[in-house]
């Protein structure tokens, strides 16, 4: 471990972008640290130096949604923590969030343990967990507790959709959103509205139609904006930031970005699938193609939805780009071969993420490079409280550093990729905009287009609950709505000679925990 983080490296003539400002200064890294950002630095002899010429020099990209240990009927996905990392590294990630997915009734505590595990076993870039929640019951909230302030964990899934598996409904909603509100944990939710896919799912297969078709005319578009909206509300009522995870509609985006403009506390999580392409591959005579695009909500049919998607990225509308990367084999997909509903769901995106937000946003003109930075690292390590830790090019963030170059155009082949998998849903696209040098850990992991790396290098980052980002509005929201209940309804004045006492009472505690039966 000292061996590997005992490099020194001044990166030189680069442009230092980050998601407020740029400008040209040299970076110089020890230990796994940025040390010193500026002109003519003073640094030790033996060090190496990375020319950047002029090149963008980045924060490292963090991909906020993978899937790289999640079984299916007990098969694990062909990209592990190992090869999924490499394949994250080799596009400019060097931070992934993997979802842990426990199976219902399954200890939650067990469950990330056993992901943590495996992840230290085999991440060669820094990773944390999200936390699935398969099922809401009274016994899952004692884990919960122990997640958030022991285990570093702040952020769970929720699910509207799976119905009979995973789906919740409203009312176990409300309360689970109430729970980790008081956590101080983020929510992400799967919006689906899971009742209404099962019933379609029923008639398609009834009408005769078994191929991977079935499943975008069995996901329509209105059944994910429809569940988009009542995850908001319910959010709304209980005062709980919501993210929702893999926003794949028109309608879905308009949805969220219409709340944002009420004032809604609520983030959304564009996928690279969805960025760069579309549903129309569902329809594929080639039974193996069209299965590769398989994901939850589906890809839209609709083809103007990826620059859809990325004008409200570019406008703030939508926040973080995720990957949703899971790699399931055209043998593993084959189970489904009869039967759409059973075809195992996920895409390749990890290795592609930051290439096409380039390529499809900034290289056009519709995005600048700050806002690459933002919705590619920045703003999810600020969602996520790992900021200015990382996302950021600073003295005292740790060194994960890209060196972009955004005029190389590369052409994405299975051939030639990380991931294990045999097939790419981008095969054949070009892409402008590349990592030269990958910096992870103040070690250059990646260059001229090869790795250098090894398994288990990877860290468990840590996080703490109540992210300013999501939650500095939440705690003043509860603060007010005590105060506005204890005036309004329990008919007190504003201005009434409060007892000092009662007053101090209104005053929730940081987290906004609040107890309105203790103020009367
Ligand atoms: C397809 O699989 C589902 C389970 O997802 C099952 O309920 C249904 O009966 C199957 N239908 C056919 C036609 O095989
Ligand atoms: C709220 O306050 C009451 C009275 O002080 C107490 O009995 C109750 O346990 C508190 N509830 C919570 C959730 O803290």
């Amino acid at each position: 471990i000292n061996k590997m983080n005992s490099e020194r490296l001044l990166i030189k003539g680069g442009r230092v972008v980050n998601d407020d400002q740029s400008f040209y200064a040299d970076v110089y890294v020890e230990d796994g640290v940025i040390r010193q950002v500026g002109e003519n630095l003073i640094v030790p002899g033996g060090v190496r130096v990375v020319e950047a010429d002029g090149r963008m020099v980045i924060p490292g990209g963090i991909d906020t949604n993978t899937c790289l240990h999640k079984d299916y009927l007990g098969s694990l996905p062909v990209d592990d923590f190992f090869q999924g990392t490499k394949a994250a590294l080799a596009g400019g990630t060097t931070m992934i969030i993997d979802h842990v997915t426990p199976q219902p009734g399954a200890s939650l505590l067990h469950a990330f343990e056993q992901w943590q595990a495996a992840a230290d076993r085999k991440c060669c870039c820094d990773y944390s967990l999200h936390v699935d929640i398969p099922q809401w019951d009274g016994g899952v909230k004692d884990e919960l507790e122990v997640l958030v302030q022991e285990k570093g964990i702040n952020s769970f899934q929720v699910y509207m959709a799976y119905k009979d598996l995973f789906q919740m409904t409203n009312s176990q909603l409300y309360e689970a959103l109430s729970c980790l509100r008081d956590l101080g944990a983020v929510v992400l939710v799967h919006a689906e509205n899971g009742d209404l896919v099962a019933q379609e799912q029923k008639k398609i297969l009834s009408m005769g139609i078994t191929g991977p078709e079935g499943h975008p005319l069995s996901h329509p578009e209105e059944l994910e904006a429809e569940a988009v909206f009542r995850a908001i509300t319910i959010g709304n009522q209980v005062n709980c930031p919501i993210y929702i995870t893999r926003v794949m509609s028109k309608t879905a985006a308009d949805t969220l970005a219409q709340a944002r403009r009420k004032g809604c506390v609520v983030f959304g999580e564009p996928l690279t699938a969805s960025l760069a392409t579309d549903g129309s591959h569902y329809w594929s005579r080639n039974w193996a193609k069209a299965a590769a695009y398989v994901i939850s909500p589906p890809l839209s049919p609709d083809p103007t939805t990826p620059q859809h998607l990325h004008t409200m990225l570019t406008c703030g509308d939508l926040q973080v780009v995720g990957s949703g990367h899971c790699a399931y084999s055209t043998a593993q997909k084959a189970i489904g071969k009869d039967n759409f509903t059973l075809i195992p769901e996920g895409t390749n995106g990890v290795e592609e993420r930051m290439g096409f937000v380039w390529d499809r946003a900034v290289a056009l003109g519709k995005m600048d490079e700050n806002q690459f930075v933002a919705v590619t690292s920045t703003n999810a390590a600020k969602l996520f409280n790992l900021y200015p830790r990382k996302g950021r090019i600073a003295v005292g963030s740790d060194a994960d550093i890209v060196i972009w170059d955004p005029d190389h155009v590369k052409t994405i082949t299975a051939k030639l990729q990380q991931s294990a998998l045999e097939y790419n849903i981008f095969e054949g696209m070009e892409c402008r905009g590349v990592p030269v040098f990958v910096i992870s850990q103040g070690r250059v992991v990646y260059e001229d287009g090869k790795l250098n790396v090894q398994q288990g290098t990877g860290r468990f980052i840590p996080r703490k609950p109540f992210p300013d980002h999501a939650y500095q509005r939440i705690n003043t929201r509860n603060k007010l709505y005590v105060i506005y209940l204890y005036v309004y309804i329990l008919g007190a004045q504003v201005d009434d000679n409060v007892p000092r006492r009662s007053g101090h009472r209104i005053v929730a505690p940081p987290g906004g925990r609040s107890n309105i039966t203790s103020l009367g």
